[in-house]
């Protein structure tokens, strides 16, 4: 194979010669493109050679693609996956998300969508990089120190240094490049958290549905978008031990997790985000009933942006596992909403969410059928 000098490199992985061979055509002219037949070889050549992009067939004899795409994981956790197949259904979406996928692109795929998706992803891993670069900076010092002695005034000290983070040079400017921009924050800070894996991407999965129902226009569509991405940014200072720490929480480690939203708010001030944006992140722990935090809002007070959130958050994370107790079935976290509508949720947004629920099972059981009972994740 003729190299190119700076051109990226692109892995497909497909068992049919048809999509294979079309797709190394389609990007032959402007990437080093490498192509394998199964998932075995594909970990193979990962191993050998560093890749920027893999297109994964889902549907392969031998090691699935989502096999594949947790091997691949664990050897490049910075090479961009983008999903091309024929078989898409919702369990696989979100599992996929799971394991930080770039994009999910049903077959027959047309050209110019291909070849877009490939483009960004590539920009995309470009702002990873950099992102990273800068975080690796900042992770020799941590942004919020852990307490050494449990005192009556636990964060005076603690919290000094997330402010002096800098964002020089790679702040976006538009809402797409802002949305972009989000993802690539939200999985940096998920990186630090295995549980917490696509947790962002799915509750902008789930406030984006919220939104479309309540005619959201497009800006604050966008708006929320971001919020959703970008609304535990703060933990990026805060020790796991504090996040994911088994049994009772004492009320210095409350006091220091209740910290993330003010600390969200301080980190991506200098990014210029629109006050919407600010307010849905800074409220999305208010609860309807005032008893939230960080402001003890009531009821409407609280920014609709970030009632969504507070929504679409716990049934997330209640359908999620975590270390410290295992996932609640659908029907269960769907009666936990129900059981906190008025108090902890917006009661007319909780049976939104639940119509909206109900409808996209019933979107993926007449798709399909054979894996419906995927859908009770
Ligand atoms: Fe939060």
């Amino acid at each position: 194979m003729e190299m190119k000098v700076n051109a990226p490199n692109i892995l497909i992985v497909d068992d049919e010669i048809g999509p294979r061979e079309s797709l190394r055509m389609i990007l032959k002219p402007n990437y080093n493109v490498y192509a394998v037949e199964s998932g075995q070889a594909a970990i193979q050549m990962i191993q050998q050679t560093q890749m920027d992009v893999v297109t994964l067939d889902l549907k392969m004899p031998g090691l699935s693609g989502i096999e594949a795409l947790k091997e691949i994981r664990v050897i490049d956790p910075d090479v961009m996956i983008i999903i091309i197949t024929g078989y898409g259904t919702l369990k696989s979406a979100i599992e996929s998300i799971r394991y930080g996928v770039f994009d999910y692109i049903p077959k027959p795929f047309n050209v110019p969508e291909i070849l877009s998706i490939i483009d960004k992803s590539i920009q995309r891993r470009k702002l990873n990089l950099k992102v990273k670069e800068v975080l690796g900076h900042c992770s020799h010092q941590p942004l919020i120190k852990e307490p050494e002695v449990h005192s009556d005034f636990p964060l005076q000290n603690e919290t000094k240094g997330i402010t002096d983070f800098r964002w020089d040079g790679i702040a976006p400017s538009d809402h797409q490049s802002c949305l972009e921009f989000a993802k690539v924050l939200a999985y940096t800070l998920e990186e630090k958290d295995p549980y917490t894996s696509g947790h962002s991407e799915r509750v902008c999965y789930y406030s984006d549905f919220l939104s479309k129902r309540l005619s959201f226009p497009p800006k604050e569509r966008s708006e929320l978008q971001i919020a959703s991405y970008l609304h535990d940014i703060g933990k990026i200072g805060i020790s796991n031990r504090f996040i994911n720490k088994k049994g009772t929480l004492t009320p210095t480690d409350w006091a220091i997790i209740k910290q993330h939203t003010k600390k969200s708010i301080e980190l991506l001030i200098p990014l210029n985000l629109s006050s919407n944006i600010l307010s849905y992140i800074q409220h999305h722990h208010e609860r309807y009933d005032g008893t939230g935090y960080p402001d003890g809002l009531v009821g409407e007070q609280i920014p609709l942006g970030a009632r969504i959130i507070a929504i679409s958050d716990s049934y997330d994370s209640m359908t999620s596992d975590r270390p410290y107790r295992k996932p609640l079935n659908n029907g269960d976290a769907k009666s936990e909403l129900l059981k906190n509508a008025g108090k902890q949720f917006d009661p007319k947004l909780v049976s939104i969410f639940l119509e909206v629920l109900k409808e996209m099972e019933e979107v993926f059981l007449v798709r399909d059928p054979v894996r419906a009972s995927a859908v009770a994740y």
